[in-house]
């Protein structure tokens, strides 16, 4: 999942090169690199670690050239080191990648057999290599490239360009998304359109086995036959946002700040306040005719999805399966003719989930898709786009798409609970005004923003953490435990509190924090008996609850966070940002990179 950048344009190129990495950093920052040919060569730069270390590279030796290709990295084949950053050359060949090669070790032995050495340990070198030899056969580059991609398997998104040709740039796609940008008298290749939204605003999108020759004043775009195909071109919405942190100090603290808005915008956009009632988007099934829904995720989207589950079934007795996108992919589920799926993703990219979707659309179940970037291939691929409104993400850890998620997710919910005939007008016009405090709650809970920093200067000694959970608490304690272990590097886990006494009770001693997620419900006496477990074995409870379950917890606590008492439906939403309060302000203090902690990409386009 690394960003691709090419540019044939009328100025200088490495520059907007970069700046278009800049909007790519989010797929990886391992490395980066980029190449340009002047006065008809090959040149390049490239550094290990973030996009800043290339900046400061091309600052010391600037590259010229009015062509370009450039590249950030999250390494798959090889170390994150300066030999296996893009560009990659062979001979006349430049060439930048994303995504995997699947048969790179067959194709290496073919070529190392027939004399070319390898100077990285990327699967991506192999492409350039097989371009270069059909060169050497006498192809020409556009041939060469035809005839290299037909021999890849796995997923590619390429970007090439050739000493001696300073008007020509080939793009392909097989997975990964690519996308043309149409500039005037200069053209330009990106990851997705914000990569190119400060050039252009007019976006062909490529499918999948396209490739596509540019030149300044024209492309033409072919399938893997050769054969010519036509594809839209289309306004981008996507902004020329390089956004910044406002006066905080991570994008993640940022993005935590402006929930109480984006759940708000959210929230309006599924449900109708004034009337109390769940707006009629276009949905491509009917609710009330679903014998089962299927939700498919990832990660923190598939939490969400986790949550959705108890809403789905307890409100609108609607029976919901929702599986990880990487096991369902391959699990060969059972569709039936009354059955619709779902799936969610901030990025919309995520290669699991869209090939979950592929499985299901070949199984001929209609398809909604919850994503954050409606323009992305899941929200292209699907029946229905269902958009959370949070504005671009960019800390790694996902905080205000989560809300978003649930946001829409507790809102369909409750049209669903309409359209089965479970929740009567009135209601379901409660329901609504209770997710309509939504907002106003998490702008209270952000007061608390002191108070929880305190709370982690502990946890950020400690070495294991664990959070518990009953009903919707549970999978949000397992984000707790995701959000935690990804930027501050502790050990943590989410378990449902009733499991406890199943196994992982072993584990509590007077080193280990227990952090409990329990707003005042029916089912808050039973999680205070497994506070009394933890208790008992000398276990430290971190409590995170309200007015009425600060009172009523008979049991010693380290710290207890209060929050106001609030309607049971908003309690996932409003209960998610005390727990990335408390992740983030441990990342703080333990001084890890919290915007792009070590060994993630925020938009996961590989198996
Ligand atoms: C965790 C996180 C990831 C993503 C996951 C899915 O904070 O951000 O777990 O939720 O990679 O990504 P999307 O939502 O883009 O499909």
């Amino acid at each position: 999942m690394c960003g691709i950048v090419g540019i044939v344009g009328h100025s200088p190129v490495a520059p907007l090169i970069v700046d278009a990495l800049k909007r790519l950093e989010y797929r990886g920052y391992d490395s980066a690199g980029v190449a340009t040919i002047e006065h008809g060569e090959l040149g390049r730069r490239r550094a290990e670690g973030k996009l800043v270390n290339l900046e400061h590279r091309l600052g010391d030796q600037p590259l010229g050239g009015l062509i370009g290709i450039g590249h950030t990295r999250w390494a798959t084949h090889g170390v994150p080191n300066e030999t296996n950053a893009h560009p990659h050359f062979s001979r006349d060949v430049a060439i930048v990648h994303n995504g995997i090669i699947e048969n790179f070790a067959e194709l290496r032995d073919e070529l190392s057999a027939d004399g070319y050495e390898f100077a990285s340990e990327t699967d991506t070198e192999v492409v350039a290599h097989l371009i270069a030899r059909e060169l050497a056969k006498g192809a020409t580059p556009v041939k060469a490239a035809h005839k290299a991609l037909a021999r890849l398997e796995g997923a590619f998104a390429l970007a090439i360009m050739f000493r001696g040709d300073e008007d020509l740039l080939i793009g392909a796609r097989n997975g990964p998304p690519l996308a043309v940008g149409h500039g005037d008298g200069e053209m330009f290749l990106g990851s997705d359109a914000i990569a190119l939204a400060p050039f252009t605003d007019s976006i062909t999108y490529l499918e999948d086995g396209d490739w596509v020759v540019i030149r300044r004043k024209e492309m033409s775009i072919f399938d893997m036959a050769g054969n010519p195909v036509e594809r839209r071109r289309q306004k981008s919405v996507g902004t020329s946002y390089l956004v910044d942190k406002g006066n905080h100090r991570h994008f993640m603290q940022k993005e935590i700040f402006e929930q109480p808005e984006v759940i708000s915008h959210t929230l309006s956009n599924y449900l109708d306040f004034t009337k109390g009632t769940a707006r009629q988007i276009d949905l491509p099934f009917d609710f009330a005719s679903l014998d089962r829904l299927t939700i498919s995720a990832c990660g923190t989207a598939y939490l969400a999805g986790l949550i959705s589950k108890y809403w789905f079934e307890r409100l609108a007795r609607l029976p919901v399966d929702i599986d990880i996108a990487s096991e369902f992919r391959y699990r060969e589920v059972p569709m039936s003719p009354r059955m619709a799926a779902m799936f969610i993703s901030q990025s919309g990219e995520t290669a699991d989930t869209l090939a979950s979707l592929r499985y299901c659309r070949g199984e001929g179940v209609p398809i909604a898709s919850i994503v954050n970037v409606p323009e992305s291939t899941i929200g292209r691929e699907s029946d229905a786009v269902l958009p959370t409104l949070a504005g671009p993400e960019i800390g790694v850890a996902s905080t205000k798409a989560f809300t978003c998620q649930l946001s829409a997710l507790a809102s369909l919910a409750v049209r669903a609970a309409h359209a089965r005939g479970h929740v009567s007008a009135e209601q379901g016009k409660k329901l609504v005004r209770e997710l309509s405090e939504a907002p106003r709650f998490a702008s209270q809970v952000l007061r608390l923003d002191e108070q929880i920093e305190k709370v982690a200067r502990d946890l950020s000694q400690v070495h294991h953490v664990l959070y518990l959970g009953r009903d919707t608490n549970f999978p949000l304690a397992m984000e707790g435990a995701l959000k935690l272990k990804e930027i501050s590097y502790i050990h943590a886990e989410g378990y449902a509190a009733g499991e406890l006494k199943h196994g992982p009770i072993a584990l509590i001693d007077e080193n280990m924090p227990v952090i409990v997620i329990a707003p005042y419900d029916r089912i808050f006496e039973k999680t205070v008996s497994n506070m009394q477990e933890v208790a008992a074995r000398g276990g430290r409870i971190i409590l995170i609850t309200d007015q009425r379950g600060a009172e009523r917890a008979t049991v010693k606590t380290m710290d207890t966070i209060v929050l106001p008492d609030m309607p049971e439906i908003i309690t996932p939403i409003v209960y998610a940002l005390p727990i990335q309060m408390l992740a983030y302000h441990t990342a703080v203090h333990m001084g890890t990179d919290v915007d792009q902690p070590r060994n993630l990409a925020k938009s996961v386009t590989v198996e």
